[in-house]
């Protein structure tokens, strides 16, 4: 039998066995939890035991996670479909030294870096200023990893946001770029174009629009443009003067690129010194990553976390539930991370993949969301693992109160997924209020909740710089490891190419300049009603 057939007939052996009964006897809290660097992420609340433990623990040695690991922080070109190295951690790493095609890559990352920080103490102290003075506001042109990487941690990390205000524009959608710069001034505004191949429909589109806003508001647009990209001749092309152009390098894959100079809005919004905080978080999680053995490995236990719940136990999404408003964005980043990376249906060696691909991520910051989805998360007939995070201390300390009812919601709902409320708890809490017979059973299987729900929680202090950049870096290793055990490969992302070449072909069509012949019916229809 291999690993895979063990997994599920252990899961198959003990479906019934409730999650809550793991915990008689055994410090079980304890056992299934890791603490590391000032966090504590709680696996303890899952079907996992011992057992399940150690074969998943095993599945990962044998798929070559510790190997592959080694191979991509060496800057081997491990993603083998575009022929590139995958050195993310290399830009929060700056001491360190990388070797690429014979070449120490790491100089090249610190001068790019060192610019960043030049440019954005400009912008904040006003050495670099717009045509009507002090810049005001920065607008981040980019979408995909060029937008939410930055869109995400700005957010999150807007207690320490001292510099120009920061706003981002993604969506083709007119309306976006609309709405933004309706609220700007031209005369105090830097719009950073952030795109790593600088062809990107979208961002080209509204990088135009911006210029076009700018012309009409001061005499020199391009002197309030800076653009991060690795396509240096493109952003020439569009009028970007040099030393304003922010390049790195194409083993940056663009979801793993906010700690790079796609930062570059963060950086200017939180500082310098904020930012490498951030950093300093990041390369924290990546020498857990390296250093701890498997069973005390944080990135290695989320990963075997979402391997048990989707390949083995069959539960095809997970919610990332933050008790963090800051931290509204971090479920759309994680679904490009998590889904971009890992929706494949092929293996590396180019076989059909034969397991379910990387799960469907979704979430909300709670308390919100337990107004509006947990009712299915708890009564639903799916099973959802849910994924909490939740931090000691807010930044308003005259709120603490609220951060308390805050974390009290969190670890609730944890507690309600594991225990639920039997039938007879139900029928107890209801015959007080009269109800007897039928009617007293009927009224109380409505407010049964059957319990035994999977969830993991990720506990840290407070979310400074560096918390976001261990959270951050965390979810980066986990897709890593999830992704090794698959055999996929988490770096491309050919799955995204036929709809953008599909649009690029219907924009004429709807324009009215070719027609619509060869199309499906429904296609044809529907460009006839939106022409
Ligand atoms: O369409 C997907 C994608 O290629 C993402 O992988 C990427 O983050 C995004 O588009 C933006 O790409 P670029 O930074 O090249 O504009």
């Amino acid at each position: 039998m291999s690993l895979w057939d063990d997994l599920r007939f252990h899961h198959a052996a003990h479906a019934g066995r409730p999650i809550l009964s793991l915990f008689e006897g055994a410090d079980r809290a304890r056992h299934f939890s890791i603490r590391d660097g000032g966090l504590l992420f709680d696996y303890s609340r899952t079907a996992i035991d011992a057992r399940a433990r150690g074969l998943l623990i095993r599945l990962a040695e044998a798929a070559g996670v510790a190997q592959r690991r080694e191979a991509m922080f060496g800057g081997a070109k491990i993603n083998e479909t575009e022929g590139r190295a995958v050195l993310h951690t290399a830009l929060r790493n700056l001491d360190g030294s990388v070797t690429v095609d014979g070449r120490d890559v790491m100089p090249e990352v610190r001068a790019i870096h060192a610019r960043c920080e030049a440019f954005a103490r400009d912008v904040r102290d006003g050495g670099f200023t717009g045509q009507g003075g002090r810049i005001t506001d920065v607008v981040n042109i980019g979408i995909g990893g060029s937008d939410l990487g930055p869109a995400m941690a700005c957010l999150a990390l807007s207690p320490y946001a001292d510099g120009p205000r920061a706003h981002f524009v993604s969506n083709v959608d007119g309306a976006h770029v609309h709405d933004v710069l309706a609220l700007l001034d031209p005369e105090t505004t830097l719009v950073i174009v952030a795109s790593k191949t600088f062809t990107t429909i979208e961002t080209m589109t509204n990088a135009a629009a911006a210029r076009a806003w700018l012309a009409a508001g001061v005499a020199d647009p391009a002197a309030q443009f800076a653009a991060v990209s690795t396509a240096l001749d493109r952003t020439a092309a569009f009028g970007i003067a040099p030393e304003r152009v922010f390049g790195f390098a194409d083993w940056v894959g663009g979801r793993y690129s906010v700690w790079g100079p796609v930062g570059l809005s963060l950086m200017i919004a939180i500082g310098p010194e904020n930012f490498a905080g951030f950093l300093a978080g990041g390369a924290a999680m990546d020498a857990h990553f390296r250093e701890a053995p498997f069973t005390e490995n944080m990135a290695v236990m989320l990963a075997l976390t979402g391997i048990w719940h989707n390949q083995i136990c069959g539960h095809a999404t997970r919610a990332v539930l933050p008790y963090e408003q800051r931290l509204a964005r971090l479920p759309a980043y994680l679904q490009q991370l998590e889904m971009e990376s890992n929706g494949k249906r092929v293996a590396m060696d180019g076989s059909d993949l034969t397991l379910p691909s990387g799960p469907v991520v979704w979430g909300e910051p709670g308390t919100n969301g337990q107004h509006a989805f947990y009712q299915l998360i708890h009564q639903g007939t799916r099973v959802i693992p849910c994924e909490f995070l939740v931090g000691r201390e807010g930044h308003e300390p005259g709120l603490a109160h609220q951060h308390r009812l805050l974390v009290a919601n969190c670890l609730a709902q944890s507690e309600a997924l594991l225990r639920g409320r039997t039938l007879d708890e139900a029928r107890a809490i209801l015959a007080p209020k009269g109800l007897t017979g039928e009617e007293l059973d009927r009224q109380a299987r409505h407010r049964v909740f059957p319990g035994n729900r999977p969830s993991t929680t990720l506990a840290y202090p407070k979310l400074t710089p560096f918390v976001l950049g261990q959270i951050v870096a965390l979810y980066e290793h986990r897709v890593f490891v999830e992704g090794v055990i698959l055999g996929i490969n988490s770096f491309d992302q050919w799955g995204v190419e036929l709809g953008k070449e599909l649009a690029l072909a219907l924009e004429p069509i709807l324009a009215g300049r070719e027609s619509a012949h060869g199309k499906d019916g429904s296609t044809r229809q529907l460009v006839g009603f939106l022409r």
